[in-house]
């Protein structure tokens, strides 16, 4: 096979996220449940004739040296070598971006993970699961998870991962309309670093109980990323009054969940038309396990 086209690149939403600790190099532990959507951006993978890896539509302001679908690739590349005794052939990526950057959707580690499956496959590097996401996990946190491909608890910095009931329901999420840098929220000194550790029997019932996505916990990084990017705040506030809204990641989109698509669509209908928003449903698993035929990503 010499190309791998339409292939998505979910986002995801942070049901809640907790930050229970600090690791001896700065890095935060945390504790949080990761939900795949069906909101993706789209990917394109064609086989080069040389041994160069190449994004045919680079992201403004982004040099290729940072581009994380780029560095994922030619960790793989070099991973292959270490096992063949020789290069693989080169990529050429084209993407099709739908999701922010700086949006807590995860959109860049999410096709830096469809990357790596799409590689993966083309190549026929035959790494596992759990090889891919090593590969991943020094490039973004949440690369493993979408390697995971499933509704997950997780915990340490983004690498220990336990399956979650992925629970069906429809989401409305509003772009504030600013880009958060993860960093500036992490080392924010006032930065809630001690919540009290919970357990996935935790989440579990409390999802059971109540019947409510949202019910449990909080985001940790929200009251930081609101007062640092107003917007942010403005868009809780009024999301807030039609449910339990929360933000996802370090921001800036904030969500709403709802048992029934009618009940999301009406929501939908009253966003102001300053900010872009949109519904999506719950995935149980990540779309690229059908496209690829395979049981474990
Ligand atoms: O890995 P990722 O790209 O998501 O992280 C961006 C930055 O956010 C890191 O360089 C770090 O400063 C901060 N971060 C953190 N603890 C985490 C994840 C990210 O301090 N668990």
């Amino acid at each position: 096979m010499r190309s791998l086209h339409h292939c998505p690149a979910p986002a995801k939403l942070n049901l809640f996220l907790h930050v229970v600790g600090r690791r001896a190099d700065g890095y935060h532990l945390l504790q949080s449940v990761f939900q795949l959507i069906d909101r993706s951006d789209t990917l394109h993978f064609d086989l080069r004739d040389d041994e160069r890896i190449v994004r045919t539509n680079e992201v403004p302001g982004v040099p290729e040296e940072q581009d994380l679908i780029v560095r994922a690739l030619r960790l793989l590349q070099a991973q292959y070598r270490r096992r063949h005794g020789r290069l693989p052939p080169g990529i050429e990526v084209t993407v099709e971006k739908i999701l922010p950057m700086g949006g807590g959707l995860g959109g860049g580690s999410s096709d830096a993970a469809t990357a790596l499956m799409a590689a993966n496959h083309l190549w026929q590097a035959g790494l596992t699961q759990q090889e891919l996401m090593d590969v991943g996990l020094p490039l973004g946190a949440d690369i493993p998870f979408f390697l995971f491909g499933q509704a997950a608890f997780v915990e340490g910095v983004g690498e220990a991962l336990q399956p979650v009931p992925g629970p069906d329901c429809w989401y409305v999420v509003v772009e504030p309309g600013v880009s958060v840098p993860t960093p500036a929220i992490f080392s924010a000194p006032d930065l809630t670093r001690d919540t009290r550790p919970v357990t996935i029997a935790d989440f579990s019932s409390s999802l059971a109980v109540s019947g409510r996505q949202l019910s449990f916990g909080k985001n940790d990084l929200q009251d930081v990323a609101e007062r640092l990017f107003p917007p942010v705040a403005e868009a809780v506030a009024w999301l807030g009054s039609y449910g339990e809204a929360r933000m996802t990641g370090s921001g800036a989109c904030v969500f709403c969940a709802f048992s029934g698509e009618r009940d999301a669509d009406q929501v939908l209908a009253q966003v102001p038309g300053k900010w872009k928003a949109w519904k999506a449903q719950s995935l149980g698993s990540h779309p690229m396990k059908s496209l690829l035929q395979i049981n474990e990503l």
